[in-house]
């Protein structure tokens, strides 16, 4: 049997995900030591008091300059910050786990792509969805014959409006960009080798706009024509009424010449009523959450995924080139519903 050596890890931003990030290291066997960096003071200390952490600052660059940690996880936001933490992280010959968007322009996701290879690290993007077994279901039965040849496959995401508010409130993103993103990448994973040639898309306004003022649509809906003549419709939408913190409702159909299969992940299969909270539906969340000693939904077991790959030389499952992929798709989305029309693959800017 290889021995196989812990690891040292490094957190930056641990908010929301970052948090789960953190304590999903700190169950680990293979990780040694935990570093994190947070910006907010307050929640740096409930996470490193929670964690056992073996650094705590505010300085992000401060921590990176620990030799020490083999492998850092980009949880911070705004977006923007993605690019300049994970370029500096993969020059140093650090493993990376980036969560989406790999960057915010097609460049700079082409130069941590490029860096990652020139220093042979593992350079990831998170997109938790490939790690929720009924997503993972349909890949299984779209690849190994149970569906016969793909058809047309189709995924509707909506979440609820608060979490859409705290999205568009930090960065101007699209619901394309922020939220289609996890069903493009996970649809192009289930059609490989099959590549995106065409992309239509519309936006639709409603709750978000009135509410914030801003020019920001409540759901964005994609069609994506593949090389193989297959068709992809993706909606995602960000303006469902208050419910569970962060409440995520999809469904899928994936129909083949030999089969169909449909995938109801709208989470209504668990209600919590309380006199205090009314109906609630706990464990909904896309990332998923801690629940005793399980993890209910993906973030857990990804970045368990990526630990292990760091630790144990494993390739990682979602490659950057991948996520580049998903990034052209959702542009050329964004281009479509301001222009209200087809955008041909690929981008002039990858030809
Ligand atoms: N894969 C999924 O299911 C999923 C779900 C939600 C969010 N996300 C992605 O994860 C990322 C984090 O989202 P979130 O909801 O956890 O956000 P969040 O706002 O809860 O957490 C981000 C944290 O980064 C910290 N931060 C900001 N600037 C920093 C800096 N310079 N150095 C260190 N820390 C800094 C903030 O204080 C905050 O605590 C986003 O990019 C988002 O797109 C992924």
């Amino acid at each position: 049997m290889p021995v196989v050596k812990q690891i040292n890890v490094g957190i930056i931003g641990t908010g929301w995900c970052g948090g789960i990030r953190a304590e999903a290291s700190a169950r680990h066997p293979l990780v040694n030591e935990i570093h994190i960096a947070e910006t907010r003071p307050e929640r740096l200390a409930e996470v490193a008091k929670a964690c056992h952490v073996k650094s705590a600052t505010t300085d992000w660059q401060e921590m990176i300059k620990n030799d020490a940690i083999d492998a850092f996880m980009i949880s911070a936001t705004p977006e923007h910050l993605h690019y300049p933490m994970a370029k500096d992280c993969l020059a140093r010959g650090k493993h990376v786990f980036l969560e989406k968007p790999i960057a915010i322009e097609l460049h700079e996701a082409d130069d941590l792509i490029r860096i990652a290879k020139k220093n042979g690290v593992k350079f990831t993007i998170g997109y938790s969805q490939r790690f929720n077994p009924k997503y993972v279901y349909v890949h299984k039965c779209a690849t190994d014959g149970t569906l016969g040849r793909p058809v047309s496959a189709l995924v509707s995401r909506h979440i609820g409006r608060s979490l859409g508010k705290k999205i568009t409130g930090r960065s101007k993103l699209s619901p394309a960009a922020m939220e289609a993103t996890h069903d493009l990448d996970f649809l192009l994973w289930c059609l490989l080798p099959a590549k995106p040639i065409r992309v239509y898309s519309q936006n639709n306004y409603g709750a978000m706009r009135d509410a914030s003022g801003a020019d920001v649509p409540d759901t964005q809906y994609i069609m994506v024509t593949m090389d193989n003549g297959v068709s992809i419709m993706v909606g995602a939408g960000w303006s469902l009424p208050p419910a569970y913190p962060n409440f995520a409702s999809t469904w899928i159909e994936f129909i083949g010449t030999e089969g169909a299969l449909i995938i109801d992940d709208t989470h209504r299969d668990t209600m919590l009523s309380t006199v205090k909270n009314g109906i609630v539906h706990p464990m909904s969340t896309m990332p998923g959450e801690y629940v005793e000693h399980t993890y209910a939904g993906p973030m857990g077991p990804e970045t368990d995924h990526f630990i292990e790959a760091a630790a144990c030389d494993r390739p990682v499952l979602v490659t950057p080139e991948q996520a580049r992929a998903v990034m052209e798709v959702y542009f050329a989305a964004d281009i479509s519903a301001e222009r209200h029309e087809p955008v041909n693959l690929p981008l002039p800017e990858s030809r």
